[in-house]
């Protein structure tokens, strides 16, 4: 058995995890910064991390007092190293280089969008593998194949907005809070997902690339009236306000579902694992469900648990990464992109 310690800092969650062989979650603890950034509409970079310093140490030490840890009981240390927001990572790396060398453990960088990619697999008993992964967050909308833990490839990601943006954007137009994806989702389920034809972008005929600006931008127009940005929001019911979160979400989902289903197909792969913030959408989760059983393809859907940022998915990738050999050295280094 192999307890892997992870450590999440990428962006204004700071996450701490301890989990055995990859698989088995003994804890995972995130302490959001949510008060933080809610007034700012957004994530202040230097707010966060500042945030993740005053934090981390705690952090640690509850995971390991939760998990009944001693250091001695630590297999390795795995950390996100990118991409991320720089000075967030860059304390989670110091921090992870700081126990591995005083701990005397192994030392692993993984990859945010990886362990997305993966993280579907943590509860499942056997390896889902080769598998088309669709990641879907606040700052990532990617199309991957996942072949095995380190033989994962990019078949596709987004252009401007990520998907979780564009939720977080229309959610602000419509004047209902930050993070908006949430709510957008709530307020869906009560709306008519046909009342409102709002774009589709698919890029040329074979992209799996995805954008979402032209959507974003359309629905502000919808509001607004065309060419204004301002002055008309007064004037919808709570029940159009519904209507159009139900028809932007099923914009947003059929563009997700098409393509996931294009990168599934072309990569001769009969499974879809799907990870990240908006995997907790529950348009995109009921109908990818239906669209996969329809095809006869399997789906895994990551837990709700380990959809938004988390360590439990850095250390379960770290486990599988660090058994096929991989390690860093104390030289590992933060990166701000993918
Ligand atoms: O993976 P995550 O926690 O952080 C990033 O790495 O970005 O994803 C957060 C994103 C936010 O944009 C949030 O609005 C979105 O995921 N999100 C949702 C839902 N829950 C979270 N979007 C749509 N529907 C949801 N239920
Ligand atoms: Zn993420």
């Amino acid at each position: 058995m192999a307890a892997i310690l992870g450590i999440e800092t990428s962006c204004d969650e700071t996450s701490v995890a301890i989990v055995d062989d990859g698989r088995r979650v003994r804890c995972n603890l995130t302490a959001t910064q949510f008060d933080l950034h809610a007034k700012y509409g957004g994530v202040v970079p230097e707010i966060a991390s500042r945030a993740h310093i005053e934090r981390l140490d705690a952090l640690v030490a509850e995971a390991m007092g939760q998990a009944g840890c001693m250091p001695a009981d630590v297999d390795g240390i795995a950390v996100t190293s990118g991409p991320g927001l720089i000075g967030s990572l860059l304390v989670g790396v110091t921090a992870a280089k700081t126990l591995a060398w005083s701990w005397e453990k192994p030392l692993l960088g993984v990859d945010h969008i990886h362990a997305h990619a993966t993280s579907a697999a943590i509860d499942l008993a056997e390896e889902p593998w080769p598998a088309a992964a669709l990641v879907v967050s606040g700052g990532h909308t990617s199309l991957l194949l996942v072949r095995d833990y380190d033989d994962i490839s990019l078949l596709g990601s987004t252009i401007d907005d990520a998907a979780g943006e564009a939720f977080d954007k229309v959610a602000s137009i419509l004047g209902l809070g930050f993070p908006g994806g949430p709510i957008v989702d709530q307020r869906a389920r009560r709306g008519n997902p046909q009342a409102v034809s709002f774009p589709r972008t698919m890029l040329s005929g074979d992209s799996l690339d995805f954008s979402f600006s032209g959507l974003k931008t359309a629905v502000l127009y919808y509001v607004h009236g065309p060419g204004k940005t301002a002055g008309g929001l007064e004037g919808l019911s709570e029940g159009r306000i519904d209507d159009i979160c139900a028809s932007f979400s099923a914009a947003v989902t059929g563009v997700l579902i098409e393509k996931t289903l294009a990168a599934a197909g072309r990569s001769g792969v009969r499974t879809i694992v799907v990870g990240g913030g908006v995997a907790a959408n529950s348009m995109l989760r009921a109908r990818l469900a239906s669209r996969c059983q329809a095809s006869g393809l399997a789906l895994h859907l990551t837990p709700m648990a380990y959809c938004t940022d988390n360590a439990a998915m850095i250390a379960s990738l770290g486990h599988h990464l660090l058994r096929r050999g991989h390690h860093d050295d104390l030289g590992l280094v933060a990166r701000a992109s993918a």
